[in-house]
């Protein structure tokens, strides 16, 4: 028997992969795969909250797929696969529906930041089906970036609630949040969070681009308005954009904020973002070929992806035959 934790998490295809999910999420995954019995899913259903064009979303789906096992995600080492091939996500997310509170889903600050336009009721309720992807696998963690914590935060609450009407039926989870890359934030404004749908292309940095993109957004991008310091130094209040390059600097070599903060005494910022940009461009060349390889062997797409789901389901459907039991549904 399996006797190491669970895993599970997910990115939603709705946009091509960041280096901010790659920094805050699927490193870590990479990292632990041995350690742990893990499960990621692309998560087509939530990204359809936003619409979507259809031959983009079909397209990301596929490349996603492609940049998880090229990151190192071995298929054969962890559960790769995609919401809906796996009918058990939505018919536990109604269950969920029905024991999450009105109230709750209205303190969702991503329900809030993200509702200025087409506010349909999947996007309020979106937070019950993501507790529904976590808790169909009994998973012991999730490894999320910050802004999950919150969401991660309802799932529990919501697997307690059931668990205290019904008895022990969800393992209650807990989030893996990194200490270093947790929140990357924008080249172009520290403030804000790097994102997929980010309106400025400056500000984020994409899986699948070129080293010379790359270098040049890096080169551009805002360290802090008081320029005549000039000085590489760890202080996220005072200087937010210069403590966003060392969090991805960090990322990239390892180093601490001290070690960086040596390394580039006296040597001021342009010589730093060039630095950063170099250790980035280094990082994603060869998840960015080895994208490019595993993409053009589809029947290989197809093969991961349809393994992944009869793996998830068989797991997504013991819990969820468990959950129709305990609510007094006649079982079929
Ligand atoms: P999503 O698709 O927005 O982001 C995917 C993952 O990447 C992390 N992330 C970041 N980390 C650091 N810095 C950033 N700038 C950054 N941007 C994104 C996110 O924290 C996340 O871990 N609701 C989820 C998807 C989801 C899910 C789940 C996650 C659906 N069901 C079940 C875990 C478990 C989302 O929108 O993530």
């Amino acid at each position: 028997m399996d006797e190491r934790k669970t895993m599970f998490s997910g990115i939603q295809p709705s946009g091509d992969l960041t280096l901010g999910s790659y920094m805050g999420a699927i490193r870590n995954w990479v990292d632990m795969i041995d350690d742990y019995n893990a499960y990621y899913c692309i998560v087509d259903m939530h990204a359809i909250t936003v619409r979507q064009v259809p031959a983009d979303l079909r397209r990301r789906t596929m490349e996603q797929l492609a940049q998880y096992i090229a990151c190192g995600l071995d298929p054969h080492k962890v559960t790769l696969f995609v919401q809906s091939h796996v009918p058990a996500h939505a018919e536990l997310g109604w269950v969920l529906n029905c024991y999450t509170m009105f109230g709750e889903l209205s303190r969702m600050t991503q329900f809030k930041d993200k509702s200025a336009e087409n506010i349909n009721g999947g996007l309020f309720t979106y937070p019950a089906l993501m507790a529904a992807d976590i808790l169909l696998y009994q998973p012991d963690y999730i490894p999320v970036g910050s802004d999950q914590k919150q969401h991660v935060e309802l799932c529990r609450d919501v697997a307690t609630r059931f668990n205290n009407i019904y008895g022990d039926v969800f393992t209650i989870p807990q989030a893996y949040i990194p200490r270093v890359g947790a929140r990357i934030m924008s080249l172009t404004d520290p403030t804000s969070k790097m994102s997929k749908s980010d309106k400025d292309p400056n500000g984020c940095v994409h899986l699948l681009e070129t080293p010379e993109e790359i270098m040049r957004k890096f080169k551009r991008a805002v360290t802090d308005s008081d320029t005549s310091e000039n000085c590489v130094r760890y202080d996220p209040a005072e200087k937010p954009g210069v403590a966003n390059l060392m969090q991805i600097y960090s990322c990239a070599t390892g180093e601490s904020f001290d070690e960086i903060e040596k390394e580039f005494l006296g040597r001021g910022y342009g010589a730093f973002k060039t630095a950063v940009g170099e250790a980035v461009v280094e990082q994603l060349r060869p998840i960015r070929e080895e994208t490019k390889r595993i993409l053009a062997d589809k029947a290989y797409l197809e093969s991961v992806y349809r393994m992944g789901a009869e793996k998830a389901a068989a797991t997504a459907n013991k819990t969820l035959r468990k959950v129709y039991k305990k609510l007094g549904f006649v079982a079929r």
